[in-house]
């Protein structure tokens, strides 16, 4: 039988001044303690650190970083593609497809991979996506791997409903799932919220910790592992992933890393601006960007280009940036809570603490930033409605050909 160590439990909580979560313990039955104290030895307390940490950063030195443009793609279109193709072939590149998120912008009980994108018929956003990986493989003629990160909330769901689906005619063999870690959600003092009297406030530790997560499954280390991972959210219903162009544009130039870029909308559109930092690549949040343009700290002048989480990078440059924990980012959101009774708070009340891809381009040397025609290849689908939505990316998929 499992067992906890109660002193252990009481002295990290002490330490991390989070004693309150055993107010109660004794009341609990004995499967209750043991779940309540395998979550709290599972908690990384150094987020809280680290999100402290990230709030002194600063962007004095940032500028325009080049960008490969549509224009100089395309006179090279044949070239490109053959060293893209080459590549994939040799089995140098995988693509990790980002599912763990919780969607609750768009509030679907489901996972969003799994949303019905289609109008008269049935077409999954992972139709979607399959559909474009299963073109590549036939061009490449290779079945490259393909890691899924999931959650635990969605993991089981994900899994049964790509299995049922044969993965919409992807080699079976060449598709590997791993679990995304958690992260518990505090107060705005920063004391960590319990859901239950036996459970802690958890959620997904964000979509920057899928390279520790893989690294941990060991599929890396495999002798056939390949040297460049293409990583890209699910939620954009025109994500190219392991597009041979990009690919021959990111190992021509010998770059650490890609990002497909996309000129913004307007300079406040909701995504990450691309630019350098103090000589290194990097990707402002919007909401950071927000507040630094507030109170006068940047001057974003010539920056017109924004990522849209679509990367590629090479393994052995991402294997360097374990040595030193990600920044920790964190989000007000209203979060449901028990402290002896249940609370549902109508206005923001607490923090969820997340880790960023976007991070991870700042610890690499270069990154080539490709830009991308936002009608072909960027509608993401974060709201039902209005920008950003079912709504607009229908609309976007029906413009692009797309029978719905
Ligand atoms: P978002 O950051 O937009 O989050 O995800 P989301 O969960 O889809 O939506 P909201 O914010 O709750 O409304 C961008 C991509 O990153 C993945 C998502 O699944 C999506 O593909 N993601 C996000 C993760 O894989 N894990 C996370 O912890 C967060």
């Amino acid at each position: 039988m499992m067992t906890y160590d109660y002193p252990k439990v009481e002295k990290i909580l002490r330490e991390a001044g989070q004693i309150h979560l055993l107010d109660g313990f004794e009341m609990l039955s004995e499967e209750e303690k043991m779940r309540l104290a395998t979550e709290i030895m599972e908690i990384d307390f150094s987020i809280f650190e680290r999100a402290a940490h990230l709030e002194k950063k600063t962007y004095e030195h940032i500028a325009p970083i080049p960008i490969f443009s549509t224009e100089t793609v395309e006179k090279e279109r044949e070239e490109l593609e053959t060293i893209g193709l080459s590549a994939i072939h040799a089995g140098k590149v995988g693509a990790v497809l980002l599912c763990g998120g919780q969607g609750t912008r768009l509030g679907s009980p489901h996972a969003k991979g799994m949303y019905n994108i289609g109008i008269t018929k049935e077409i999954s956003i992972f139709s979607l996506h399959f559909r474009y990986l299963c073109e590549v493989a036939k061009r490449a003629e290779k079945w490259f791997p393909i890691y899924i990160m999931t959650s635990i909330y969605n993991g089981a769901e994900i899994e049964a409903f790509l299995k049922e689906k044969n993965f919409f005619g992807y080699e079976a063999s060449a598709i590997h799932f791993f679990v995304q870690k958690m992260a518990p959600a505090t107060d705005l003092e920063g004391k960590i919220y319990k859901e239950s009297p036996s459970s802690l406030v958890l959620s997904p530790d964000g979509n920057g910790g899928w390279f520790s997560a893989l690294a941990e499954t060991g599929y890396l280390d495999k002798q056939d592992a390949p040297e460049w991972l293409n990583v890209i959210s699910i939620d954009n219903v025109l994500q190219k992933t392991v597009d041979p162009l990009f690919v021959g544009v990111t190992l021509r130039e010998n770059a650490a890393c890609g990002a497909k870029v996309v000129r913004k909308v307007t300079p406040d559109e909701k995504i990450g601006l691309i630019c350098e930092n103090e000589g290194h690549p990097a990707v402002i949040e919007y909401y950071e960007l927000d507040k630094l343009k507030k109170d006068n700290a940047v001057s974003t002048d010539g920056m017109e280009y924004g990522v849209i989480l679509n990367y590629l990078f090479r393994i052995s440059e991402m294997a360097k940036t374990l040595s030193a924990k990600l920044p920790v980012h964190k989000a007000r959101k209203k979060i449901p809570y028990y402290d002896g009774e249940y609370h549902k708070p109508e206005t923001e009340n607490g923090y969820k603490y997340e880790m960023l891809a976007t991070d991870l381009v700042e610890r690499m040397d270069s990154c080539l930033a490709f830009e991308i025609l936002r009608e072909k290849e960027f509608a993401p689908v974060k709201n039902c409605t209005g920008v950003d939505s079912v709504e607009s990316a229908r609309e976007m998929l029906l413009r692009a050909g797309f029978d719905l």
